[in-house]
């Protein structure tokens, strides 16, 4: 798909990787529109690079995001690209053994991060992808996955959430491919964001660094540039484009 011109929505577009999205994608001509629930950054987000729009919702809401959509379709009609890349980070295991005892993973965590990195996603795309089938549009659904969706130790709702994420992309490519709309995954490794910053200590993210066959980190300008390849090769579709310098292998 040529991206000049068209109609996209980046979820979570205010800062990390899909700030670095939202700059790549204006860049190249698309009419953006951020959907976030950080309403100063959105504020922030309008004024300093070129969107089209910036709406407050909260995805992982599907009264919110059903009526923001709605507005979006009322003001712009369907969308052509939907990136769904809103989520939370999340680390935890099954069972902590610490000082306290024996703890187990709690339940409103698993609640929440299935919410904000799996429903969200769903909710999106359903009220996004609707509006394309009813207009006919030929449109493309990239999902921002992980390479944690392998299961990673520690991670265990984060875990289940991106193999969803995976599962729906692959689903929804059978579905919808006959209607001209292709969906897709980006799953990036570990990358420099501040949200990698908060979630690792120094130490933990010094060895993770040293499992990376590159020795580095990723750049978000690497992610949005995959963000962008999964979106003009109208060939590239069900599959998960895996970012992460060689990590898993
Ligand atoms: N940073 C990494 O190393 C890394 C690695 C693999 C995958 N990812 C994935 O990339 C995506 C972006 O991650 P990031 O590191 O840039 O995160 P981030 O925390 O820096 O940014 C997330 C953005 O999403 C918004 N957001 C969060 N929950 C939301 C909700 N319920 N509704 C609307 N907006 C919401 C936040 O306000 C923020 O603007 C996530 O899906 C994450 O799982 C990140």
């Amino acid at each position: 798909m040529e991206l000049r011109d068209k109609k996209v929505i980046v979820t979570g577009g205010v800062r990390g990787l899909g700030r670095r999205m939202v700059e790549r994608l204006a860049a190249k001509g698309a009419r953006v529109t951020v959907f976030d629930l950080d309403a100063a950054g959105l504020e922030e987000l309008g004024r300093r690079v070129g969107v089209a729009g910036c709406v407050e919702c909260d995805v992982s809401d599907y009264e919110a995001v059903a009526a923001a959509t709605a507005r979006y379709h009322d003001e712009s009609g369907a969308a052509d690209v939907l990136v769904n890349n809103a989520g939370i980070l999340h680390s935890a295991p099954l069972i902590r053994i610490g000082p306290a005892g024996v703890e187990r993973h709690d339940a409103a965590a698993w609640q929440r991060v299935l919410a904000a990195d799996l429903s969200s996603v769903f909710y999106m795309t359903a009220c996004v992808v609707e509006k394309m089938v009813a207009t006919r549009t030929r449109g493309v659904v990239v999902n921002i996955s992980s390479v944690s969706a392998a299961g990673n130790a520690g991670q265990s709702a984060y875990s289940a959430a991106k193999a969803g994420v995976n599962a729906l992309t692959a689903t929804w490519a059978k579905e919808l491919s006959m209607m001209g709309i292709r969906v897709a995954a980006v799953a990036p490794g570990f990358t420099e964001t501040e949200s990698t910053r908060e979630a690792l200590s120094e130490a933990v993210l010094k060895e993770t660094i040293k499992r990376v066959p590159l020795r580095r980190l990723g750049r978000p300008e690497e992610i949005a540039d995959g963000v962008v390849h999964v979106i003009e090769n109208d060939f590239f579709n069900g599959k998960v484009f895996e970012l992460d310098g060689g990590l898993i292998l």
